[in-house]
């Protein structure tokens, strides 16, 4: 008798059609499943009626999404999981379906063209046709920026509330978060730390949608918009600077670029925290990192991720003196860098 596993093709075969399920959860959101049972229960009929499903596929769709966890079922009636109520219905304030919805809307079909960006380095979005990049095209609309604010918020929501727990803010008064989108990462931080006060330097489009995010918060007193580019203007000061998921976005030039003029900005003892998901130093386990640099490849001309080793070695070169990496949560982790 032998202990050896027998091999099997089913983990190929569970990655290999992963996207059946992704995009069943996806469908489902941007037809509103969860929204509509958040008011309680519905049946079959009820339900198809109002999400206006074609009958052929309505019972598999939902008793897919009950077999895949994102629903439950009892006989003919359909109800939201504990998860699912809380994360991913619109309008509350949990929700962080836009990132979900922007997958659907933008990655799904990038991705499409990965072995394409794989071959020629080249972004796969707008950017392939001769249009804007990523932020340009979100940017030159409403309804989109709009998505993608809340996108990020719920992206970053478990680092956040993480930064806030594990960092010594009591040592700390103020704080700029650097491309801070809608509020996210300083709303948790306030929430946290009553003594705290925080700006967002972000780009001008930004401000209102930060503005209501906060007022929704009850933040307004010590939360406020600084606009700006980081490409064109210097940051503001603050005892710490923030910055989420901004350096993957490009390339090691403008990276360097953007950690010197945070060193600038802070005073002598000032932190710079830089969290992302990122790539494990031997770049071996954390898939969600090294899924998330091939995102930036699909949609950036430059962007990456990268590891923790790379980023304080990045810092010391800038200058900082004590740079230290810690787990948050998940796949995300930060830098943290004092001058
Ligand atoms: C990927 S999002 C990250 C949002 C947030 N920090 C987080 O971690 O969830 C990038 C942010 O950078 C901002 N941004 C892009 N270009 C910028 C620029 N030139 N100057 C300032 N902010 C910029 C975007 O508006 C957006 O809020």
């Amino acid at each position: 008798m032998t202990n050896e596993k027998p091999v099997t093709p089913d983990g190929i075969m569970q990655l290999g059609l992963g996207f059946w399920g992704s995009k069943t959860l996806l469908s489902a959101i941007e037809l509103g499943v969860f929204s509509e049972l958040s008011g309680g229960p519905l049946t079959f009929e009820e339900l198809g009626k109002k999400l206006k499903l074609h009958q052929r596929g309505a019972r598999d769709f939902l008793d897919a999404l009950v077999a895949l966890g994102m629903l439950e079922r009892e006989r003919e009636t359909y109800r939201n999981t504990p998860e699912t109520d809380h994360f991913l219905v619109r309008g509350k304030l949990g929700y962080i379906g836009g990132m979900l919805e922007m997958a659907n809307e933008r990655l799904y079909p990038f991705w499409g063209s990965l072995t394409e960006a794989l071959q020629t380095g080249l972004p796969q979005n707008e950017m392939k046709t001769g249009g804007a990049g990523l932020f340009e095209s979100v940017y030159g609309d409403p309804a989109r920026l709009r998505l993608f604010l809340g996108a990020m918020t719920g992206l970053s929501m478990g680092a956040s509330k993480a930064i806030a727990e594990k960092f010594p803010w009591q040592d700390y008064k103020t704080v700029v978060d650097v491309g801070g989108a809608q509020g996210g990462l300083l709303v948790q931080l306030c929430l946290a730390h009553p003594h705290l006060h925080g700006v967002n330097f972000d780009l001008p489009v930004v401000g209102p949608i930060f503005e209501e995010y906060v007022a929704a918060n009850g933040l307004s007193d010590r939360l406020a918009f600084s606009p700006g580019s980081f490409f064109d203007d210097r940051l503001p000061s603050a005892d710490v600077i923030t910055m989420g998921h901004i350096l993957h976005d490009w390339d090691l030039e403008q990276k360097r670029m953007l950690l010197d003029k945070a060193f600038s900005a802070l005073p002598a003892g000032g932190a710079l925290i830089v969290f992302e998901a990122l790539i494990d130093d031997e770049r071996r386990q954390n898939a969600f990192g090294l899924l998330m640099s091939l995102n930036m490849l699909v949609e950036t001309p430059g962007g990456f991720d990268y590891t923790g080793q790379d980023c304080g070695q990045w810092m010391r070169d800038a200058g900082f003196s004590s740079v230290s990496v810690t787990h948050l949560v998940g796949p995300d982790s930060m830098v943290v860098g004092i001058k």
